[in-house]
């Protein structure tokens, strides 16, 4: 380990307390000046550490960059030896996870990045990663043949999973919807992509890949149009707290999901942030949104145990939402929220 990383995972251990330079290269067993010229190189990098002759080096709390060094402090003891990858741009943290997936890297390695340039969202569509306003990760796991068939849950597993780690950190509820949106104080603050990889000769999923991107707090450039109504921030008029701590709360949720998945236990949580549960909704299949002769009506009235959406259908009978290509609408009292749900079952699940 550099004595740059040391000295950040020390000052990341203490934030907002003095370390002393000496205390530092002692218990390094470095020189002073070792220290000092890695603290002068985090600072290049946009870490906010003061320095003061009498007192040493302080992390400030308002220094905020995803850091391995952060992240692995609040991961629980069983998973801090996880491979933790920070990128400051990358095209995509999924693409990056399967490239490294075929370099046979390891199941739990986690990706993170302060901007994307090609982040995705699903069926194609673009995922507005601007520099350090999100968290924007992605997860490897190579589930055997038993949690393979059930690849499908990881994604719910993952919504929790982002919903858990939001109490965790600011005590508020969130909400989901259907079937991977994470909404709170009734926006979109987080979206869900996951994607499947299957071995060439078996057929077999090998690989999957699931990609969350958290929008954290605003851009001070500004949001695009087009996603300026739906779009929501965690952190807004917040004190900020460090996005590493909220990546690792999720990390922890997420990791310990995976083990329980076939159990669904978590299914209880789905249904309780579910805010779909209860609405009257329509839908269809159709590509064409206009043709009014297509939607269906009814009411959402569970989650099933594989996380399809049950629908009490206006004019009798049940269905159960899982096609990779509905379109949901939920009629809201003053508003009406729209969503795709797509790709559920394929190859973007
Ligand atoms: C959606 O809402 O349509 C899904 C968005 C998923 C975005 C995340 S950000 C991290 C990971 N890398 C990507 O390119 N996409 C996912």
């Amino acid at each position: 380990m550099s004595v740059k990383t040391e000295v950040l995972r020390l000052l990341e251990a203490n934030r907002e307390k003095d370390l002393s330079g000496q205390e530092l290269a002692d218990y390094l067993g470095v020189s002073r000046v070792a220290v000092w010229k890695a603290v002068k190189s985090l600072k290049e990098e946009g870490y906010h550490v003061e320095a003061a002759n009498n007192r040493g080096y302080r992390l400030l709390n308002d220094s905020d960059i995803l850091s391995a060094e952060g992240i692995r402090l609040g991961l629980d003891n069983s998973y801090k030896d996880r491979q933790i990858l920070v990128y400051k741009s990358v095209d995509s943290t999924n693409q990056e996870v399967k490239r490294l997936a075929l370099g046979g890297a390891e199941e739990g390695l986690v990706v993170l990045a302060e901007q994307q340039t090609g982040g995705k969202g699903r069926r194609g569509r673009s995922f507005f990663s601007p520099p350090g306003c999100g968290i924007y990760m992605s997860v490897l796991f190579r589930p055997g043949d038993e949690k393979s068939r059930n690849a499908v849950l990881l994604t719910t597993a993952a919504s929790v999973a982002v919903c858990r780690g939001i109490r965790c950190v600011l005590q508020e509820e969130p909400e989901i919807k259907w079937v991977n949106d994470v909404y709170f104080r009734g926006k979109k603050v987080c979206g869900i992509l996951t994607e499947a990889v299957s071995d060439v000769e078996s057929g077999k999923i090998d690989t999957v890949v699931i990609g969350i991107g958290v929008n954290y707090r605003a851009p001070e450039n500004g949001v695009p149009e087009e996603i300026r109504e739906i779009m929501g921030f965690v952190c807004e008029g917040d004190a900020p707290l460090p996005r590493n701590s909220l990546a690792a709360a999720i990390l922890n949720e997420l990791y310990r999901l995976y083990e329980g998945l076939e159990e669904r236990t978590y299914m209880e949580d789905y249904r309780k942030w579910s805010n779909v549960i209860g609405r009257e909704v329509r839908f269809t299949t159709a590509v064409d949104l206009d043709d009014e002769t297509q939607w269906k009506y009814g009411t959402a009235v569970d989650i099933d145990r594989d996380g399809g959406l049950v629908v009490q259908m206006r004019d009798g009978g049940e269905m159960v939402l899982r096609t990779g290509e509905v379109t949901l609408r939920v009629n809201d009292v003053d508003k009406e929220i729209v969503c795709r749900n797509e790709g559920v079952y394929g190859r973007d699940i």
